[in-house]
């Protein structure tokens, strides 16, 4: 839809929205991170500030997005930054969206120096750390009337279908919405495409068909904006 077509109904509303995928380093030139291109977060924050709301974008690693007009950005490298960016940008907002891919797991040394591969000495191993699960953290510490929106990236296997995996996380994970993305085969990461479920802690259950991550943003602030309604 085009910017004034769109609706003015997130007018005042605080939101933060995290996006990108995390950077865990290793020595000072290497990190483990992930394939999260920041593209669908960009969106969401995007098109939530066309309708109105004041947003705050925790922005990890994207594939070199712009900012998004109109969003106060924040800039983090790795899991533990992103979680302290919004934590803070949270205290005041009424809606938190996690669609940044974080890290479940750091390196549990970081080198001062450069590693070095040597002959005399055996190949090191990475020994990894758990990191904080932000939105956990985010429902434990809701305030009243505050919306907590998680984001899971699903395949299906012999456990179930990518639906039947995202209603066991929407439970698990205590968020009010949650978007999962099918991925796999191509799907979602990197791509200007997303489909997938939106699933409500009331029972909703909507289908997001493959379209556009802008058309995604959209199908996720209309849920927002009824959920603030009820
Ligand atoms: N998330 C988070 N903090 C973490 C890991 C994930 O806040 N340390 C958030 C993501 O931003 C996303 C949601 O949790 O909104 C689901 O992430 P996902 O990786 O699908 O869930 P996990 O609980 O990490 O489960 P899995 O073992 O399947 O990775
Ligand atoms: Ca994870």
């Amino acid at each position: 839809a085009r910017p004034d077509a769109l609706p003015r109904d997130l007018e005042g509303v605080r939101v933060v929205v995290s996006a990108g995928g995390t950077r865990e380093p290793l020595d000072p030139v290497r990190y483990l991170g992930n394939r999260s291109s920041g593209k669908q977060g960009y969106a969401l924050a995007r098109v939530a500030a066309q309708r109105g709301a004041d947003v705050t974008l925790v922005a990890a690693h994207t594939v070199a997005l712009p900012d998004p007009a109109g969003a106060v950005v924040r800039h983090v490298s790795t899991a533990e930054e992103l979680r302290q960016a919004v934590h803070a940008a949270s205290e005041a907002a009424d809606v938190v969206v996690m669609a940044a891919a974080v890290a479940d797991f750091r390196p549990a040394n970081r080198a001062e120096h450069k590693i070095k591969k040597s002959d005399d000495q055996p190949d090191p191993v990475i020994t990894l750390d758990r990191n904080a699960d932000i939105l956990a953290e985010l429902v434990r510490n809701r305030r009243p009337g505050q919306v907590v929106v998680g984001f899971a990236a699903e395949t299906g296997d012999e456990q179930g279908s990518v639906l039947d995996h995202a209603r066991v996380k929407l439970k698990r994970k205590g968020a009010d919405l949650l978007v999962v993305n099918a991925v796999g085969d191509g799907k979602a990461f990197g791509t200007e495409d997303n489909s997938g479920w939106l699933l409500g802690s009331d029972g909703t259950e909507i289908a997001i068909p493959l379209g556009a991550k802008a058309e995604l943003a959209s199908t996720l602030w209309d849920a927002v904006v009824r959920f603030m309604k009820r």
